[in-house]
C-alpha cells in the first residue's frame, strides 16, 4: 500500500511530477528527506476562538507532536471546523454533518498514514467519528477532556446542569440578579468540556469504550498535566498504527463495539444525543442500531455512574474514581471484552487496567447502582410511530405515568413568543407540546426540548412538567422529558395533529406514547393539514448548505445524517 508523501498524489497527469512538487512546497517549511520519509500523522486541530471548551487545543497538539517524534514519525497539524455549543446558529447540530464532512475531506485528500483527531464540545467527536468511519484510515481519537469544577457559596457547581437549574430559580424569583451574574462568573471555570455527563463527557466516555481511544482519555481533566502525558501517548500510538499496517478505523467500529457503545451510555446516565450520535456512526459503517435492542438494555444495564444530571459528582470525581476502565470492570459481562482497541490489544485490556480506588463511591458496583435500570428508554405509539426517547434517569418519578393536556407551542419562536405569557391556559398537570422543533422544521434539531417551566407556575415552585417533542434535549438538562419524536412534525409526524387541549398519555414503564384522539379525528386533522399547511416549520432555503440540509437530512431515527453520505441509502429527493 501506498504511504507517506505517495499517498493521494495531486492529479497532474505525470505521478513522478506530483510528488516532485509536493515535495518542493512541503521543503519549504524546513524539512528534511529524512522527516519526509517517515511515518506521517496527521493531526486535526480543532483550536478556535470560538470554542473555549478547546481552549487547551494548542498545548495538546504540542504534546501529540512530541509523541509522533518520538515514536519517530513526523506530525503534520492541519485545521478543521471547530463547533462550540454556545457559539452556532442556529445550533451546533446544524453543523455537525458539514464538520463530519470536511474532517472526511480533508484526511482523504492529505497524505497521512493514521490520523489524531482532537474532538471534544458537543458535536466534535461525534462528526469526527462519522469522518473516521467514511475516510477509513487509522485513527486515534483524543478528547480534549472536561473542565475543572466551579464553586459558589461552598457549593461545586458545573456547566451547564447548574446553569439550567440556577437559571430556574432565578427565573421562578428564588435568586436575585446580582447573585446570577457572580454566579455566571464560577460555572466554566477552566478550559475543557462541561465537565457534568453531558454529550461530550459521554461522547468522550463512548469512543473510550469503543477502543478508539486510549484507556482513561475520556476523563482526565483538561489542565492536567496527565492529559498531555496521554496526548503524548495517542502520539506514539499513532506511529503505531501508521507503521504496522494498521486495521482502519471501521475495524473497531463493529457491531459489538457499538453495542458496547449502547450499554455504556445506558450505565453512563449519558446524553440523549449520545443515541443520535452512535446511529449516524454506525450508519456510516452500514450498521443500523436496533432501537428495541437499545430499549431492552435500559431494562437490564443499572446507571452505575454518580455524576449529574442524573446524580450528584463531576468529571474528575469519575476520573479519580477510576474512570472508564473502572466502569467497563464494573459492567463486565454486560460487555463484549474482546473487542478491539487501537492499542492492538482488546476493551478487557482497558478494564484489567482500572485503578481501584478503595471507598470511592462515584463508580457504584453492581449490587448498589444509582437505578436499577438504565438512562434511556425508549418510547412509541401514535405519536411517535417511529420511536422517541426519554431520559429515565434524570425524570421525576412521579410523572413516569402520567396523562395530562395538551398545551401546543408550534415553534421554538412562538414558545419563546409565549411560554411567560400570564395569560397562558397551563397547570402544572398539562403536558407541554413543542412542534416543527426537528432536523427538518426548525431547522438542526435544536436543544429546545428542555421547555422552560411556564415562569407563572416555576414562581409557584413547580420544577418539572412532562414535555413532549420532536426537538433534542442538552445532555447537561433534567426533567421529565420525552424528546426525538419521529417522524418529526415537519415531515408529516402525527406530532403536527395534536390540538390544544387533547389529553396525552405517557407511560414509560410500558414505552408508550399516546395521544388519546379517536382515529377519525386524526383522520380529518391530517386532511386538514394537507390543504392549509403549518405556519410552524421553516421555509425550505434555497441555497447554500442551508438548502443542502434541508434536502438531506435524514430524522433522529437514522442518526440525522445526510442520506447521501450513509452507504446505501436512498436520497430523501
Ligand atoms: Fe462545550 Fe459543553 S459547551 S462541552
Amino acid at each position: 500500500m501506498t504511504q507517506g508523501m505517495r499517498k493521494g498524489l495531486t492529479s497532474y497527469g505525470d505521478p513522478d511530477f506530483s510528488l516532485f512538487l509536493r515535495k518542493a512546497f512541503v521543503k519549504a517549511m524546513g524539512l528534511s528527506d529524512d522527516a519526509l520519509n517517515r511515518p506521517l500523522v496527521g493531526i486535526a486541530n480543532t483550536f478556535s476562538d470560538y470554542n473555549a471548551c478547546h481552549g487547551n487545543v494548542p498545548k495538546l497538539v504540542e504534546a501529540i507532536k512530541r509523541g509522533v517524534m518520538l515514536a519517530g514519525g513526523l506530525p503534520m497539524e492541519f485545521p478543521t471546523i471547530s463547533i462550540h455549543e454556545s457559539f452556532a446558529h442556529p445550533t451546533s447540530m446544524f453543523l455537525r454533518n458539514l464538520m463530519a464532512m470536511d474532517t472526511e475531506e480533508m484526511i482523504r485528500a492529505q497524505p497521512m498514514d493514521s490520523v489524531v483527531l482532537i474532538g471534544g464540545c458537543d458535536k466534535t467527536i461525534p462528526a469526527q467519528m462519522m469522518a473516521a468511519a467514511s475516510a477509513d484510515v487509522p485513527t486515534i481519537l483524543i478528547p480534549v477532556g472536561p473542565m475543572l469544577v466551579g464553586n459558589y457559596q461552598g457549593e461545586q457547581l458545573g456547566a451547564c446542569t447548574d446553569c439550567r437549574r440556577l437559571w430556574s430559580d432565578f427565573r421562578g424569583g428564588r435568586i436575585g440578579a446580582g447573585e446570577i451574574e457572580a454566579i455566571n462568573e464560577r460555572l466554566a471555570p477552566t478550559a475543557g468540556t462541561c465537565m457534568v455527563m453531558g454529550t461530550a463527557s459521554t461522547m468522550a466516555c463512548l469512543v473510550e469504550a469503543m477502543g478508539l481511544a486510549l484507556p482513561g482519555s475520556a476523563s482526565i481533566p483538561a489542565t492536567h498535566a496527565d492529559r498531555l502525558r496521554c496526548a503524548e501517548a495517542t502520539g506514539k500510538e499513532a506511529v503505531a498504527l501508521a507503521t504496522a499496517q494498521a486495521p482502519c478505523a471501521t475495524a473497531l467500529m463493529t457491531p459489538a463495539s457499538f453495542r458496547n457503545a449502547m450499554v455504556v451510555l445506558q450505565a453512563l446516565g449519558g446524553s440523549t444525543n449520545g443515541l443520535i450520535h452512535l446511529t449516524a456512526a454506525a450508519g456510516r459503517c452500514g450498521i443500523k442500531l436496533d432501537l428495541a435492542e437499545f430499549d431492552r438494555l435500559g431494562r437490564e444495564v443499572p446507571v452505575l455512574v454518580d455524576l449529574k444530571p442524573s446524580g450528584d459528582h463531576y468529571m474528575e470525581h469519575f476520573h479519580w474514581a477510576g474512570a472508564m476502565p473502572r466502569l467497563l470492570r464494573e459492567l463486565g459481562d454486560f460487555l463484549d471484552l474482546d473487542a478491539p482497541t487501537v492499542t492492538g490489544g482488546t476493551l478487557r485490556d482497558y478494564a484489567d487496567g482500572a485503578e481501584m480506588v478503595k471507598g470511592q463511591t462515584v463508580i457504584r458496583p453492581r449490587s448498589a447502582p444509582i437505578s436499577p435500570r438504565g438512562s434511556m428508554a425508549v418510547l412509541h405509539g401514535n405519536l411517535a410511530p417511529r420511536g422517541a426517547i426519554i431520559k429515565q434517569s434524570a425524570a421525576s418519578a412521579a410523572l413516569m405515568t402520567h396523562t395530562g393536556r395538551a398545551v401546543v407551542f408550534e415553534s421554538v419562536e412562538d414558545l419563546t413568543l409565549r411560554i411567560d405569557d400570564p395569560a397562558l391556559d397551563v397547570t402544572a398537570a398539562d403536558v407541554l407540546v413543542l412542534r416543527n422543533a426537528g432536523p427538518i422544521g426548525a431547522p438542526g434539531m435544536p436543544e429546545a426540548g428542555y421547555l422552560p417551566i411556564p415562569r407563572k407556575l416555576a414562581t409557584q415552585g413547580v420544577k418539572d412538567m412532562v414535555r413532549i417533542s420532536d426537538a433534542r434535549m442538552s445532555g447537561t438538562a433534567f426533567g421529565t422529558i420525552v424528546l426525538h419524536i419521529t417522524p418529526e412534525a415537519a415531515a408529516g409526524g402525527p406530532l403536527a395533529l395534536v390540538r390544544n387541549g387533547d389529553s396525552i398519555s405517557l407511560d414509560v414503564p410500558n414505552g408508550r406514547i399516546e395521544l388519546l384522539v379517536e382515529p377519525a379525528v386524526l383522520d380529518r386533522r391530517r386532511a386538514d393539514l394537507a390543504t392549509t399547511p403549518a405556519s410552524g416549520p421553516a421555509p425550505a432555503p434555497e441555497r447554500g448548505y442551508a438548502a443542502l440540509f434541508h434536502r438531506s437530512v435524514l430524522q433522529a431515527d437514522e442518526g440525522c445524517d445526510f442520506d447521501f453520505l450513509v452507504p446505501g441509502h436512498e436520497s430523501r429527493t
